[in-house]
């Protein structure tokens, strides 16, 4: 069966940069109705001229999903012009490096916020208008979560906890969900190379964390599209509350 996106109305938070930007590329090309959301409207600019041509449709929502009023006002901005969703890319996410020792309150909160709460308030604003929207099909959230939801790593603590709860959240909605036929599924990426973060490889740390990776090597951009498309389209129809790896192995590297 083809991963067909074609006409799907696609929300995708944190489309500014990294694999939120990257995701908007590929759905676009794979003939999707793109809303990208994120805080830099600027950069949401460039990307939607860089989209126009391929994508069926761009529109662009200026979103911070640390505030529930700002998640209501987008959703309600996407649900008039489109009239619906088909597919939510749960993306936007925030990092922080601290030794569990020294973390704050604001520290915690700051990241739980973004990564947990506001994956969360997007989910039910969507699964709201997907539940509306009548169609019978329902639609599907895809949660990016991560191997550290799954695993530990030192300094972590705060974005280790948030990305666990994401995917405890898949499998609550997905069993909740179901009923309006709405599939939630989440991507637990590995480290991927992005720009951000490639000056980091080249470190002697940046080295031995790829050492420990079984395939001894860093995840590109363009293998998460399979597992991206497979869930947004119709091929996963059947599939509900998985939490797809894509790591290299690392999530099952011996101890
Ligand atoms: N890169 C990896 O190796 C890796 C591995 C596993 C999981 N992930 C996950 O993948 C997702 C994307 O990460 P990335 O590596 O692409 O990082 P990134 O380049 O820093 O992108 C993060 C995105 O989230 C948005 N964002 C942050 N805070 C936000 C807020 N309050 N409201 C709305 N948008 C917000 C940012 O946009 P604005 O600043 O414009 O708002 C940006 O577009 C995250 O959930 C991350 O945890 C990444």
């Amino acid at each position: 069966m083809k991963l067909d996106v074609t006409d799907k109305r696609v929300l995708i938070t944190g489309a500014s940069s990294g694999l939120g930007a990257h995701f908007a590329h590929v759905l676009a090309a794979g003939g999707a109705r793109v809303a990208i959301a994120a805080r830099r409207r600027d950069r949401l600019d460039t990307l939607a001229r860089e989209l126009t041509g391929t994508a069926a449709e761009v529109s662009v929502l200026e979103l911070d999903v640390a505030d529930p009023g700002s998640i209501a006002r987008a959703m309600t901005e996407l649900a008039e012009a489109w009239g619906g969703v088909d597919v939510v890319v749960n993306n936007a996410g925030v990092t922080q490096t601290r030794p569990a020792i020294d973390i704050t309150a604001d520290d915690f909160d700051a990241v739980l916020d973004v990564n947990l709460r506001g994956a969360f308030l997007v989910a039910r604003e969507a699964a709201r208008i997907m539940r509306r929207d009548g169609k019978g099909d329902g639609g599907a959230i895809i949660n990016i979560a991560s191997i550290l939801g799954l695993r530990q790593a030192g300094h972590v603590t705060s974005y280790a906890i948030s990305k666990a709860g994401v995917v405890q959240m898949t499998k609550q909605l997905a069993l909740e969900w179901a009923r309006f036929g709405i599939r939630v599924n989440a991507l637990a990426p590995g480290y991927i190379e992005t720009e951000l973060n490639a000056d980091f490889w080249g470190t002697d740390a940046g080295k031995a964390l790829i050492a420990r990776i079984p395939q001894r090597r860093l995840g590109r951009l363009d293998e998460l599209d399979a597992p991206l498309l497979m869930l947004a389209s119709d091929a996963s129809r059947f599939m509900t509350g998985s939490i797809i790896v894509i790591d290299g192995g690392h999530a099952v590297s011996g101890l």
